[in-house]
């Protein structure tokens, strides 16, 4: 305990040298940020976006078209990460992550309605062996935004037994593969799905039609019900406990000037976005699944209509994509979440950004924002960095970098990026070291201040 300076004696001050603690100003301490005990911490991958060759799948038809995806490029082999999966799981090992989300293609193990394809239920089964083995938890997506094409065919998920289907699908993975999951999500980003595929129409099928939406919607609420209540069915005649919940995309909204129809608007699309999914599947959620990456100002008086103040106007800091860098929304979000009493996992938080200084910075500001977002008594127990490597990015095809390892997409090879380095210190120590701190000011460099680290930190082509 650092003694206020006013109550020190003199003497005692002249007599002895000041104690590293008594540099510091009161209150202010050099000690690590420390995570809770048993800490997840990891990163995310979705199959379609690493594996490669997912050509059952409806987004592999969509893309093959002219236009639909940046530079008209397709995901081909992605990563090649279905062949490469040990080589990824060695470096999150070597970097001391201790979970890993990944997700299963539904695609390849349902080509056909209530057909399994036990070739690939025996490649899913040695992936999750291969992360066990390495002492690495499972946290296993069911859904990330791709679909069978035989299911598309039969309307997708407008058709009102997709739920149905679905988790006939979920109690599949469960009874065959169950064994090796530590934590489900059933649905990866329901909102963002909805609003890309059924409302902007700019992802498969792309239909432009509210009420699609929400017939959409209300198949997916239903949908994730069902499924968690099979998979914990299942995994109870296992004799084993299941942890199920939704990884849901959390924005943080705010209004861009004080007027009554921009509190209006924050208030309603809060509602809409963040809430209602959750609020129409409560008491079916074991946690609450968290993918922060969206700040957006909200202000009437852009265009007349309700829109969002564009970052790049104002200069302010953002990423390869033009999205906002906005670390103290994460703690917004997960303040918000105190409500449900639920405990939390960070299940993607990432930046694009070629620039792995930007990273370095990203990480460690929004991590310290979890921080305080944990002692302000919100239960977070896990945070998931988007992404393990780098990946094919939907419509943006492989342009933006999320990696925390670089990929050679013309070789394969994989560069782990110097982000990798300073995520797997935090990861080791589960907190923060003060010396760490450093990077969140703009301009330092890791070459600066670690010339002896084990990987290359600069000069990689990208
Ligand atoms: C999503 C998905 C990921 C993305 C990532 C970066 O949020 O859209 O879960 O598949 O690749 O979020 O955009």
């Amino acid at each position: 305990m650092t003694r206020p300076s006013n109550t020190t004696p003199a003497t005692s001050v002249r007599r002895r040298k000041p104690a590293a603690k008594q540099r510091h100003a009161p209150g202010h301490t050099h000690e690590p940020l420390r995570f809770p005990r048993g800490f997840l911490w990891g990163s995310a991958t979705s199959a379609y976006q690493v594996e490669g060759n997912n050509a059952q799948s409806d987004w592999w038809e969509w893309e093959q078209k002219k236009g639909h995806v940046a530079h008209n490029e397709r995901s081909r082999m992605a990563c090649d990460h279905y062949n490469r999966y040990e080589e990824d799981f060695d470096l999150a090992k070597q970097y001391h992550q201790n979970s890993h989300r990944l997700s299963i293609e539904w695609s390849r193990i349902e080509p056909a309605p209530g057909e399994w394809n036990w070739e690939e239920v025996e490649h899913y089964r040695a992936v999750l062996r291969a992360l066990k083995k390495r002492r690495i938890s499972v946290m296993l997506t069911l859904h990330h935004f791709t679909n069978p094409l035989w299911f598309v065919a039969l309307g997708g998920w407008e058709h009102p037994d997709a739920p149905r289907l679905f988790a006939r699908y979920a109690e599949f993975i469960a009874e065959h593969l169950g064994e090796y999951v530590d934590t489900w999500i059933t649905i990866n980003e329901p909102l963002v799905y909805i609003a890309e595929s059924y409302v902007v129409g700019e992802w498969p099928p792309q239909y432009r039609s509210y009420w699609r939406a929400l017939r959409v919607f209300r198949r997916l609420v239903r949908a994730h019900r069902l499924a968690y209540h099979e998979i914990h069915a299942e995994m109870k005649k296992q004799k084993r406990v299941a942890s199920v919940g939704t990884a849901q995309n959390l924005i943080s909204l705010v209004a861009y000037q004080n007027t009554v129809l921009n509190f209006l608007y924050v208030r309603v699309s809060e509602l809409v976005w963040n809430e209602l999914f959750l609020r129409l599947t409560r008491h079916t959620h074991d946690f609450i699944g968290v993918n922060y990456y969206f700040h957006q100002r909200v202000n009437r008086k852009e265009s007349g209509g309700f829109l969002y103040v564009d970052v790049r106007k104002e200069k302010r800091e953002s990423s390869d994509l033009g999205w906002e860098v906005f670390a103290p929304g994460i703690f917004d979000v997960l303040i918000r979440l105190g409500r449900y009493h639920t405990p939390v996992y960070i299940t993607e938080n990432g930046i694009a950004a070629v620039n792995d200084d930007r990273r370095i910075r990203f990480i460690l500001s929004h991590l310290k924002e979890v921080y305080h977002a944990i002692h302000a008594g919100v239960d977070v127990r896990g945070y998931f960095y988007w992404s393990l490597l780098d990946n094919f990015e939907w419509d943006k095809g492989f342009g933006p970098r999320f990696g925390l390892i670089e990929v050679d997409y013309k070789t394969m090879k994989r560069i782990p990026r110097p982000s990798m380095l300073i995520y797997g210190q935090i990861a080791e120590h589960n907190g923060i070291d003060h010396s760490l701190m450093r990077f969140l000011g703009h301009g330092v460099q890791l070459k600066d201040v670690c010339p002896t680290c084990l990987i290359k930190p600069y000069g990689t082509p990208h």
